[in-house]
Order: structure tokens, then C-alpha cells, then sequence
């Protein structure tokens, strides 16, 4: 399939939906308007009722992008958000879109269950990179992959703390498809018949591979694993066993947002996974502004959930977000064209953010403000908050 004949982010996934098996569509990803994905529905649908006060004689020939990240420049605000096991989506899977993030100039966070190990993604690494940790119950653990990400230059630990307790795999018996085997005694049905897939069992979590601990993570046990317990107390820790920046991704309140700020953390990402967590959240476009003020510019803001376009970068930006990041359109991507995809996919963002950054009269993106943006049917953003 030609990538020239894909204009939006969203064609890519309209394409892997026609191309992918469904099941794993519907698990991975789902479509707007799914029941088992309100949230990513609310995600998609912030962003439409958000719209832009363009100001026009501003001047714009010159426009720059790029912005800074915890004091890394990156070309575009747009980001890569961790997402597990790539290699789902392609062979090359991590390895191809850290390449490609590093062509564009930005930066790759890398799942903790990523398909490739932390070295071999840090080897293929043009530009910075960041490290998600998921939190498990053996602390041994999560120091050993805290100084292996340190030792291979990872710039920043991002702490993704939604997602770690208990799941429903509604989502699982609804598609009649899982990729891991999801326990039966959740739903008190027997998961033997649903269809399972992997593309590659052997290379899934390939960082755990070199560990010798007990009851290491894998994609059977990966939830069991996990530190359900996990407690602020827990990033008072994290914060003791590293010099390295710390980002908590997952946050959807004010009152975590002001805790993070207590706790000393450089940065939060507004994020509901994708709308993976719980079914019926805010979409975090419409969370953002309660966020931000919170945190009253002591940390750095990035947001993630239905970013599709150079417009969804404006408004975020607009409503308090240093930078985005991009989910399920890095699988999109790796799956139409590996590298080439996740850079097209890229290029799309960034050339849509040049021309409409230009059209609303935005010349340097660091001076953007609520101003840009209004909600649908209201006259001022005061109104609603
Ligand atoms: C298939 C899939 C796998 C994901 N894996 C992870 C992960 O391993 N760690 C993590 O912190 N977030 C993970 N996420 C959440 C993303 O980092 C991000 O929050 C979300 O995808 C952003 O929304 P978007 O997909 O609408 O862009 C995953 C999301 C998807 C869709």
C-alpha cells in the first residue's frame, strides 16, 4: 500500500482496520463509538468540541515548532507515547519508530514491555529517549530496569500509574479475541475459546530476557505482576532511586495533578491510556484545563488520548500541554509502513501543525494561550470551568 496515498492520521487507521484481523483491531484499538472505548470515544470527541480563535495580520512567514522537553529540544511538540510489544504491529517494531522519531527530532518513551530490549532500542536511537516503568511488586526489579535505562542513556522515567490494577477484558470476550490470555476467573468464563494471537512469542518483553529473578513479567502474567498497591509513597521512592527526571503518565485530576507538583515529580501526562482504563472518562483534552491550573506552571504538562491532527496539537497546547503524544498511530504506522509509516505519520502532524499554526496567526508555539480556543457554543473558556 502507498503511503502517498494516505493524507491523515486517521486514513492510516481506517486502513489497518480494513487490513489488520479484527479481533485485534477491536482489542488494540477500537473505533470511535465502540461501547467497550467510551473514553476513547470522549478523547476523540474533546477535540471537536474545541474549537480555534484564529488571529489573522500576525505576520507568520517565519514559524518555528520545535519546543523543549525537561530541557531537550525536539522539533515537533509531538511525541511517542509507550506502547507494548510493537512488534505486533511489524517486525522491526520499537527499533523502527525510534528511528523514525529520531529523523523527525523528537522523542520515543519505550514500554516497559516493549518487544526490544532497553539496549537495543537505545542502540537504534538517533535522538533522546525516555523510559516508561509499570511498577512490579519485586522492587529488586524495578531497579535493576531503572539502572539499565540510566546505563544506556534514557533521559527522563515515565511512571505510567493508571492501568496497574485489575482489568475487565470486556473489551476480550466482546471481540472474541485475546493476545495474552485473559484470566477466566474475572469474568468466570473460561477463556480457552477465544482466538489468540502473537506474532512473535519468543521476542515479547525482550528486556526481561537477561534478568535472573523469580516470576519475571511476561505477557501471561504482566497484570498479576504489577504493584496494585502502588502509592504516592511509592514515587517518593522512584524519586530516591534515580537522579533522572520523573514523568507520571496517567493523570486525570486536579487534586493528583497538585500532588505530583508536592511530590517533586518534573512532569504529568493528562492520559486515560487511551481510553484503556476505565470505560466513561472525561476526555483528557477536556481535563487539561483543571490540570493546569493545579499545577501552576511548577512542572511541565504533556498530554496524550485522540491526538489526530496539527489542530488537536493546537488546542492542547493552547489549554496548558508542552507537548502531545501520539498512541495507536505509531501502531498504524509500523503496521502500513514500519519506519516509514511512524515518520510519515510524522510528517503528516508536523506539516498540518505548520499550516494551521500559520492560518491562526501563531508564529512561535511557546506563546500560544487559552485564547486560541473556544467551546462550542460558549463565548469564553471561563465559562465552562
Ligand atoms: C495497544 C496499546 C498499547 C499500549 N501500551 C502502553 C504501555 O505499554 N505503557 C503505557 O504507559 N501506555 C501504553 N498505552 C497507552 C499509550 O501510551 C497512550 O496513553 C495512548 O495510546 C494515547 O492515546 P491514543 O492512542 O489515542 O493516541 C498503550 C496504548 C495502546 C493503544
Amino acid at each position: 500500500m502507498a503511503l502517498s496515498s494516505l493524507f491523515t492520521v486517521d486514513e492510516y487507521g481506517h486502513r489497518c482496520r480494513e487490513i489488520l484481523p479484527r479481533g485485534l483491531f477491536d482489542v488494540l484499538f477500537g473505533t470511535h463509538g465502540d461501547p467497550w472505548f467510551q473514553s476513547h470515544t470522549n478523547n476523540l470527541d474533546g477535540f471537536t468540541r474545541l474549537h480555534l480563535r484564529p488571529r489573522v495580520l500576525a505576520g507568520v512567514e517565519e514559524r518555528s515548532l520545535s519546543t523543549t522537553v525537561l530541557g531537550q529540544k525536539i522539533e515537533i511538540p509531538v511525541m511517542i507515547a509507550p506502547a507494548g510489544s510493537l512488534q505486533r504491529c511489524h517486525p522491526e517494531g520499537e527499533l523502527a519508530a525510534t528511528r523514525a522519531a529520531g529523523r523527525m527530532g523528537t522523542i520515543l518513551a519505550l514500554s516497559t514491555a516493549s518487544s526490544f530490549s532497553v539496549e537495543e532500542v537505545a542502540e537504534a536511537a538517533t535522538g533522546p529517549l525516555w523510559f516508561q516503568l509499570y511498577f512490579f511488586k519485586d522492587r529488586e526489579l524495578n531497579k535493576i530496569l531503572i539502572r539499565r535505562a540510566e546505563a544506556a542513556g534514557y533521559k527522563a522515567i515515565m511512571l505510567t500509574v493508571d492501568n496497574v490494577t485489575e482489568r475487565t477484558w470486556e473489551r476480550e470476550y466482546r471481540a472474541d479475541f485475546t493476545l495474552t490470555g485473559a484470566p477466566a476467573s474475572i469474568l468466570q468464563r473460561p477463556t480457552t475459546g477465544l482466538k489468540q494471537t502473537r506474532s512473535d512469542p519468543g521476542s515479547m518483553y525482550k528486556t526481561f530476557a537477561t534478568i535472573d529473578r523469580p516470576n519475571l513479567p511476561s505477557s501471561e502474567n504482566f497484570h498479576d505482576v504489577l504493584e496494585k498497591n502502588l502509592q504516592w509513597s511509592d514515587v517518593d521512592w522512584l524519586r530516591d532511586q534515580t537522579s533522572l527526571p520523573i514523568v507520571i503518565k496517567g493523570i486525570q485530576t486536579a487534586e493528583d495533578a497538585a500532588l505530583c507538583v508536592e511530590h517533586g515529580v518534573d512532569g504529568l501526562v493528562v492520559s486515560n491510556h487511551g481510553g484503556h482504563t476505565v470505560n466513561g472518562l472525561k476526555g483528557t483534552i477536556d481535563t487539561l484545563p483543571e490540570v493546569t491550573e493545579a499545577v501552576g506552571g511548577q512542572l511541565e504538562i504533556y498530554l496524550d488520548g485522540g491526538v489526530r491532527r496539527g489542530t488537536d496539537v493546537l488546542k492542547a497546547l493552547a489549554l496548558g500541554a508542552r507537548a502531545v503524544f501520539i498512541g495507536r498511530p505509531t501502531f498504524w504506522g509500523l503496521t502500513l509502513g514500519g519506519e516509514e509509516g511512524v515518520f510519515s505519520i510524522l510528517e503528516i502532524l508536523k506539516n498540518e501543525l505548520f499550516i494551521e499554526a500559520g492560518r491562526c496567526g501563531v508564529k512561535d508555539l511557546a506563546a500560544v494561550s487559552r485564547s486560541l480556543v473556544v467551546y462550542e457554543g460558549l463565548e469564553s473558556l471561563a465559562a465552562r470551568y
